[in-house]
Order: structure tokens, then C-alpha cells, then sequence
């Protein structure tokens, strides 16, 4: 895109009740690495995150823990959800929980105009319901249950007994939008990514769409309907409200200009709650549908979807007290293509860890660094005459660049740093070729190894940039060590779209040599 234009790009806001997990890690590194990219690149960038604070099953959850809802989820977020952030690292611009009055007086708002102009009735209502999804369930959804549970309707997803809900509901006119749906899937063709994720959904609206029961009567923890007190507006409805009031829905229009509409990153499993209803609901109240949604895959540990209620569940601090916050971005946003599932096991993450941060790129900075120091006091040497080795190099950083921020329009993390990676792998084997230390014991070389080690450099320069949305902690490091914080500024202000531009590093910047950027860890699992 266009140096300077909007990105505004959302994470799904989770659901307190629960502790978070490494899939709610997964998805918020992804957005915040994509965050940072365009951010450094010098996009108009806002990155959202939040919780989802309303709902049966929260309430449910407050009262086994002896708490009012409020109390309950004020708790969580606090000891919980924003310490998350910090554990991985996020730079977030906002975070919004959907009981702050900001959220809560808009939703009204929004719920009033589709009211008024004519998309909601009331109905009488009798369904299958999951606490768990916070959904009805149609035919296709609901499986026999086993164990326990034998005997009894349960949803797929969460193997759990579903409820029996009779209740006078408004419903939103969702039926009367699939043709509009339809032909928003066929005018903007990436609207939903990844293909298959599209595919999908276009065969779903396909099929005819249901009017949505929207609001409920037989609990109180959630936005009252406005025009009738007696009724909670329906969690899902509540809470993607959050990506429009976050940014000045109702209440400041220039905001609002400036942000929306936005990119949403969900897991699969939300996102025909994202790709059908809720532009359906925006169309209604002709505010304009999101710029797109990808659904990435599932993280999968035992060949099941991780969860909690499964018991399958790992917090994100088990995999960052032992390898740190970088390694866990890197490796889920390295190891598994993104929209696709991916299985984790703590002998990939080890071994990738070992084989590419390790000896890859950590290597990579620490030796070049002591040959620095070691063979020029310290000081970048100028380059003195490029050879086709050089030169390769040089190409090979340039093509790297441009290819990454290509992966990264397309939501491809997984992609972008596999692009840049290439320099990795290529400077690791210039240097075995070249051999500086050899060419360190011969003074007649010393133009050649000055070229070398410069040319290791500026390729550690480029790796930087282009790193540093993935991996913040290290590439920050590696940034002072190599003299560049002096001469060239701040990391995080360096033109994400340059980054391949050779010759960046200037000659005479003092280096450090670096302590090992991913040091050996001690295992005991
Ligand atoms: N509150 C709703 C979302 C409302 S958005 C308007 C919700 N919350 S959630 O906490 O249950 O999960 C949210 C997201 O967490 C999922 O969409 C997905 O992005 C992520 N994941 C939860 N479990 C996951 C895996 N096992 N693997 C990958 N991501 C997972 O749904």
C-alpha cells in the first residue's frame, strides 16, 4: 500500500472468564506484528484489543466464583489480560473492555439507528443454545454426547450439553442482506482471506441466511435494549460494536473518519460471526463494511484445538520464561502459515529455536560483532570494491525487503519471514566463504576484510529493520550493538519500506560485541 494511507486492525476481544492461552497469544502477536510493520513503514496504524465482558457465560463464571460479574472480570483483566501484553510484548494502541461506559453508550446508539430504520422486530423464540460459544446451534452444529454426557444434545465445539431457550427475543433482519453479502464477497475478492475461508463462507450465504435473535430477557449482565429495559442486547452484537466505538463511532466523527474501516484478524472459528453478521449489521446502519477479515487456523496440541475447557490449555508465560517473548513470536509466526493449522510441541519450538535463532541469526550478529571489535578496534570499516559476492548479497537484501512487505499486504507473516530469512542463511555462508579470519592474518587483505565484515554488517542493519516488528527485544539489541542507535536514531523510526536500500551503516560507527541474543536454554520438560 501507499506509504502514510489508514491501517487500523483489530484482534478479537476475548473473553475474560478464562485465563489466556497460547492461542489468544497467537492471534494478538500476529496483529501486533503486522501492527508494527506498517507502523514502521509509516502507515496511518492503530492496532485494537480488548475483552469481552458481557454474556451468560460470564456471569456464570462470576457467580461459581462467589463474585458480581464486574468484580470478576475487573479481577481477570488486571491480573490476567493486560499483563498478557506485556509478557509478549504488544504495542497496542488501545484496548477497550465492553463495560466501559464509552463501548456501552454507543452500542445503544447503534442498536437505536438499525431500530429506526426498520431491521429489528420482535419474535418468539425457541432454540438450542451453547454457553460456551454464546450461540444458537442449527441442525449441522449439534452432536450426540458421550461419557457424561450420553444421551444429550451437545454442541461440537465445546462437547458440552446445550440449553433449551424459549423467549420473546428481537431479532435483526440478517436474511434480508445475503444478496448485498454476496455481491460484497464478489466486488472486493480478498474481503475474506484465505480463500478457503472464503470459500466457505460464500457456499453459507449461499444457503440462505436466518434472521438473528439479538437480544435476551432471562439475565442482566449486558447493554439493556434501548427502547425496552426488560431485554440485554446479545453478547456477539455487544461485542463487535467494540472495532466502531473504540475509534469514535457516535461520538467523534473525525476519529472515526480517520480510522475506519478496518482490517480484523479471528481465528476460523469466529468468523462468520465477522465475514456475515456483522457486515450485515453495518450495512444496515449504512456505516461502511470492514476493509477485510483473515481467519487464521487453529493451534492444535495433541492433533485437538487447544483449549481450556479441554485442558490442553498453556499459558504464554510457560514458553516465555524459558525462551523469551521474541521466540515466542517468532516461532508461531514463523512455524505455522498463517490461516492454516498448526500443531505445537515443545521439541519444535526447542529445535527451531536451537537451528534458527540460535545458530541462525543469533550466531550470525554475535560473530560479526566480535570480529568487529576483534579486527578493527571496534569501528565499522568502510567497504572498499564490491565483488559479484558482494554484490550478491546486496541483491539478495533488497529482494528479501521488497518480498516481505509483499507477504505482509497479504497477511502472510509466516511468508515475510521466510523472505527475509534468505539473508540470513546467505550471510551465514558468505561468511564461511570469505573467511575474515583468515583473511585477517594476511595485511594485504586488509581492504578485502574490511568489505566483508562491512558487508556482514549492513546485512545485520537490514535484518534489524526488517525484524524488529517480529522480534522487538533482540532486534533492539543487535540495533545498539552494531553503533546504529548513535549514528541512525531509533530502531522503530527506521523506514520499514527502505530497509533493503544498501549502504544505510555508516563506516566509523563504534560496535559492541554482543552477548548471545538467544543464549542456550536449560529445559526441564
Ligand atoms: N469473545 C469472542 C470474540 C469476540 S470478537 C468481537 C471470543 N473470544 S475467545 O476468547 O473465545 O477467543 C477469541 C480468539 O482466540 C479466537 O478467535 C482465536 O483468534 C483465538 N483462539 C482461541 N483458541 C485458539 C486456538 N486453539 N488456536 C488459535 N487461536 C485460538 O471468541
Amino acid at each position: 500500500m501507499p506509504t502514510g494511507e489508514s491501517f487500523y486492525i483489530t484482534t478479537p476481544i476475548y473473553y475474560p472468564s478464562d485465563v489466556p492461552h497460547i492461542g489468544h497469544g497467537y492471534t494478538t502477536v500476529a496483529v501486533d506484528a503486522l501492527a508494527r510493520w506498517h507502523r514502521q513503514a509509516g502507515d496511518d496504524t492503530w492496532m485494537l484489543t480488548g475483552t469481552d465482558e458481557h454474556g451468560q457465560k460470564m456471569m456464570r463464571a462470576a457467580a461459581a466464583n462467589g463474585s458480581t460479574p464486574q468484580e470478576w472480570v475487573d479481577k481477570l483483566v488486571s491480573q490476567e489480560w493486560f499483563p498478557l501484553l506485556e509478557t509478549l510484548d504488544v504495542a497496542n494502541d488501545d484496548f477497550i473492555r465492553t463495560t466501559q461506559p464509552r463501548h456501552e453508550d454507543r452500542v445503544k446508539q447503534f442498536v437505536q439507528a438499525i431500530y429506526d430504520r426498520g431491521y429489528i422486530y420482535a419474535g418468539e423464540f425457541e432454540a438450542l443454545y451453547c454457553v460456551g460459544c454464546e450461540e444458537f446451534k442449527t441442525e449441522s452444529e449439534i452432536v450426540d454426547g458421550a461419557g457424561a454426557f450420553e444421551g444429550l444434545k451437545v454442541c461440537a465445539i465445546h462437547s458440552k450439553p446445550l440449553e433449551l431457550l424459549q423467549e420473546k427475543n428481537y431479532f435483526f433482519k440478517l436474511s434480508e442482506f445475503q444478496d448485498q453479502l454476496l455481491a460484497l464477497y464478489r466486488r472486493v475478492p480478498d474481503f475474506i482471506r484465505p480463500e478457503s475461508a472464503r470459500n466457505e463462507v460464500v457456499s453459507f450465504v449461499k444457503n440462505g441466511l436466518k434472521d438473528l435473535s439479538i437480544s435476551r430477557s432471562t439475565f442482566d449482565w449486558g447493554i439493556t435494549v434501548p427502547w425496552d429495559e426488560s431485554h440485554v442486547i446479545y453478547v456477539w452484537v455487544d461485542a463487535l460494536l467494540n472495532y466502531a466505538t473504540a475509534v469514535g463511532y457516535g461520538s467523534d466523527p473525525e476519529e472515526f473518519a480517520r480510522r475506519w474501516p478496518a482490517y480484523h484478524v479471528v481465528g476460523k472459528d469466529i468468523l462468520r460471526f465477522h465475514a456475515v453478521i456483522w457486515p450485515a449489521m453495518l450495512l444496515a446502519a449504512g456505516v461502511e463494511v470492514p476493509r477485510g477479515v483473515f481467519a487464521h487456523g487453529w493451534l492444535l496440541v495433541g492433533g485437538e484445538k487447544m483449549s481450556k475447557s479441554k485442558l490442553t490449555g498453556i499459558a504464554p508465560s510457560e514458553i516465555t520464561d524459558v525462551f523469551g517473548s521474541d521466540a515466542y513470536r517468532f516461532y508461531f509466526l514463523s512455524a505455522i502459515a498463517f490461516g492454516q493449522d498448526g500443531s505445537f510441541s515443545w521439541e519444535d519450538l526447542a529445535a527451531r529455536y536451537q537451528a534458527e535463532l540460535a545458530n541462525g541469526f543469533g550466531n550470525l550478529a554475535s560473530r560479526t560483532t566480535a570480529m568487529i571489535e576483534r579486527y578493527f578496534e571496534g569501528i565499522v570499516p568502510p567497504a572498499a570494491e564490491y565483488t559479484e559476492a558482494d554484490l550478491r548479497i546486496q541483491q539478495i537484501v533488497a529482494d528479501a525487503s521488497t518480498s516481505a512487505d509483499a507477504a505482509i499486504e497479504r497477511f502472510r507473516i509466516d511468508e515475510a519471514i521466510d523472505a527475509i530469512w534468505t539473508i540470513v542463511d546467505a550471510l551465514n555462508g558468505y561468511i564461511t566463504e570469505n573467511e575474515p579470519w583468515a583473511l585477517a592474518k594476511d595485511d594485504a587483505q586488509r581492504g578485502r576484510l574490511g568489505t566483508v565484515l562491512y558487508t556482514a554488517a549492513e546485512g545485520l542493519r537490514a535484518l534489524a529493520v526488517l525484524l524488529s516488528p517480529v522480534m522487538p527485544v533482540a532486534t533492539e539489541k543487535l540495533w545498539v550493538a552494531l553503533g546504529a542507535a548513535d549514528a541512525l536514531g531509533r530502531l522503530q523510526d527506521q523506514p520499514l519500506r527502505e530497509a533493503g536500500t544498501w549502504g544505510i551503516l555508516r563506516p566509523g560507527s563504534s560496535v559492541n560485541a554482543l552477548a548471545p541474543l538467544f543464549p542456550r536454554v536449560e529445559q526441564s520438560a
